[in-house]
């Protein structure tokens, strides 16, 4: 394997498809022989002692056929829907994130290659002057982007990579992903393509929309996982195509 050992995804925006991708990607890495992990180390609006099965943690250890103690994998969960700084008075909860990335760290480890999935965007606090942004420097990972394909992807994925391009962070590629069928709207048609060249990264496609039923499940994935040339560019980007 000549790509990164570890990445780290995160999104333009919360619900953009960080999971879906995530996901994706574990269950293409697993099924090409890959010993692959993975983590997300700060979760919110989650269950805190047992997180329930549509959690995004469990649907990514599912994906990769892995069933982790979720603090190794979770370490830094909040129960209130809501940016880490935001519900840490809350709920008088405090991690510190340099212990934080030292777990993703020693994860890191264990796995022939991880995915680190992130909490909403790339400028979301994790404290009140410690930004997603930071977390991804002190991890001294490489960051993949993953934007909506719908109207205003453009803006917000030259925004994303220039936050973290300013915080000298490396951008491997943006991957889009559609967060609703049909037809594609004039903005998404040329949009995904535009808005990489505009920031400056690698397009890797387009992720379909796989149904309007809930698509935390394991059939949805492994749909795209066969049939997603977004995935497919995306694991040849990695190295890891074999
Ligand atoms: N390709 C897709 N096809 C169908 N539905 C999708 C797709 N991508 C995302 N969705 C829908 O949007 C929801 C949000 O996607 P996902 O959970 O992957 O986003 P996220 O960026 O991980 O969100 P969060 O910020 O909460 O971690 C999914 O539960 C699903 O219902
Ligand atoms: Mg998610």
């Amino acid at each position: 394997m000549t790509g990164p050992t570890a990445l780290f995804i995160t999104g333009t925006d919360t619900g953009c498809g960080k999971t879906i991708v995530t996901a994706t990607l574990a269950r293409a890495l697993a099924s090409r022989g890959y010993d692959v992990g993975v983590c997300k180390p700060y979760a919110s609006g989650i269950a805190l002692e047992a997180p329930e099965e549509t959690s995004d943690i469990v649907f990514l250890q599912k994906a990769a056929g892995l069933r982790e103690p979720i603090d190794l994998v979770c370490p830094a969960r909040f129960s209130l829907p809501l940016a880490p700084a935001q519900a840490e008075p809350l709920e008088n909860i405090r991690y510190t994130p340099g212990e934080i990335c030292q777990r993703v760290q020693e994860y890191v480890k264990l796995h022939e290659i991880t995915l680190v999935e992130g909490i909403g965007g790339a400028a979301v606090p994790l404290t009140h002057n410690y930004l997603v942004s930071d977390f991804i420097k002190d991890l001294g990972l490489p960051v993949l982007v993953v934007a909506r394909s719908a109207l205003g992807t453009i803006n917000h994925t030259i925004l994303t990579v220039e936050h973290l391009r300013n915080k000298g962070l490396s951008v491997l590629g943006v991957i889009f992903n559609r967060v609703t069928g049909g037809e594609l709207s004039e903005a998404e048609k040329g949009g995904p393509p535009l808005a990489a060249t505009l920031a400056g990264v690698p397009f890797l496609g387009v992720v379909p929309f796989v149904g309007e039923e809930k698509v935390d499940s394991l059939p949805a994935v492994q749909q795209l996982s066969i049939t997603c040339e977004a995935i497919v560019n995306t694991l040849r980007l990695l190295g890891t195509l074999r």
